[in-house]
């Protein structure tokens, strides 16, 4: 098995990073596909939390296994989620976040994509250098942002650097659901403003009033009925973006 590589990143913090891996991990997971989620937010990762899994082991685990010529299987450091998702969970101590350092993630990415149709990293918004490697060992790369300014402005220098870096594999996601108030500014502008393309809109009828009741239950919302039924239109965007994702026909460089 070759899986794919998806990171999940921004310019700015909150912008519903943590909760698209999961839908596109539910998504994913409908088509029958092997997913494995990678908390890849070192200091403040949430995925295990939201899920309601309790892992016993994490990223850092392994790492350490590693290094001290312990380690076996990939499978001995995952948690399992469902019959097809299961999650490489980030350390509980910044101690520990600490020494997982850039070198680490190509082995750990090559392990994944052995056992898994669809590798989902979720990240920080900080791009130092574990952000960067884990962009530049990505098949590909979704970017969000949200209806703000300084969002805006972030993003137009970040697509910037890529144009200079001929970075390519990348697609960007306008998230309206998570400032609802704000999605004044048309998406022509948008463009205008961050010097490149919206791919992709999650509109602000997806802002989901009660969605801590779903993070208690440790439930993912595109796994969840009436969320489909209520939400069908943003849903269907989704499909669409995770089918794109993994699709070699939106890769522009090789890797
Ligand atoms: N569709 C939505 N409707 C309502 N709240 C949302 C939605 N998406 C995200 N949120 C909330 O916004 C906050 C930030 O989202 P999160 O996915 O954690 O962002 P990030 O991972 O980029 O920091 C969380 O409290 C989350 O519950
Ligand atoms: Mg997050």
């Amino acid at each position: 098995m070759a899986g794919k590589i998806i990171s999940v990143s921004s310019v700015n913090g909150g912008v519903g990073k943590t909760t698209t891996v999961l839908d596109l991990a539910g998504i994913y997971s409908l088509m029958d596909k092997k997913v494995l989620i990678v908390d890849m937010d070192l200091y403040s990762g949430g995925v295990a939390v939201s899920l309601d899994v309790k892992n016993k082991k994490d990223i850092f685990m392994m790492i350490d296994s590693m290094a001290n010529n312990r380690f076996t299987t990939l499978k001995d450091y995952v948690t399992a989620y469902n019959r097809n998702i299961d999650i490489l969970a980030c350390p509980r101590d910044p101690r520990e976040a600490m020494k997982i350092e850039s070198r680490f993630i190509p082995t750990i990415f090559d392990l994944a994509k052995r056992e898994y149709d669809v590798v989902l990293v979720d990240t920080h918004h900080v791009l130092d250098e574990i952000n960067l490697t884990i962009i530049d060992y990505s098949y590909m790369t979704l970017f969000i942002i949200i209806n703000d300014l300084v969002n805006f402005k972030n993003m137009k220098s970040l697509l910037s650097i890529f144009k200079d870096t001929d970075k390519k594999n990348y697609l960007i996601l306008l998230n309206n659901s998570r400032d609802t108030g704000k999605d004044y500014t048309s998406i022509y502008d948008i463009r205008t403003m961050i010097g490149g393309n919206i791919d992709y809109t999650i509109s602000r009828n997806f802002y989901i009033k009660n969605i801590d009741k779903y993070v208690m239950n440790g439930e993912i919302l595109t796994l969840n009925k009436s969320i489909n039924t209520f939400h069908s239109g943003d849903i269907s965007n989704m499909k669409k973006m995770a089918l794109d994702l993994i699709d070699d026909r939106h890769r522009k460089e090789d890797i």
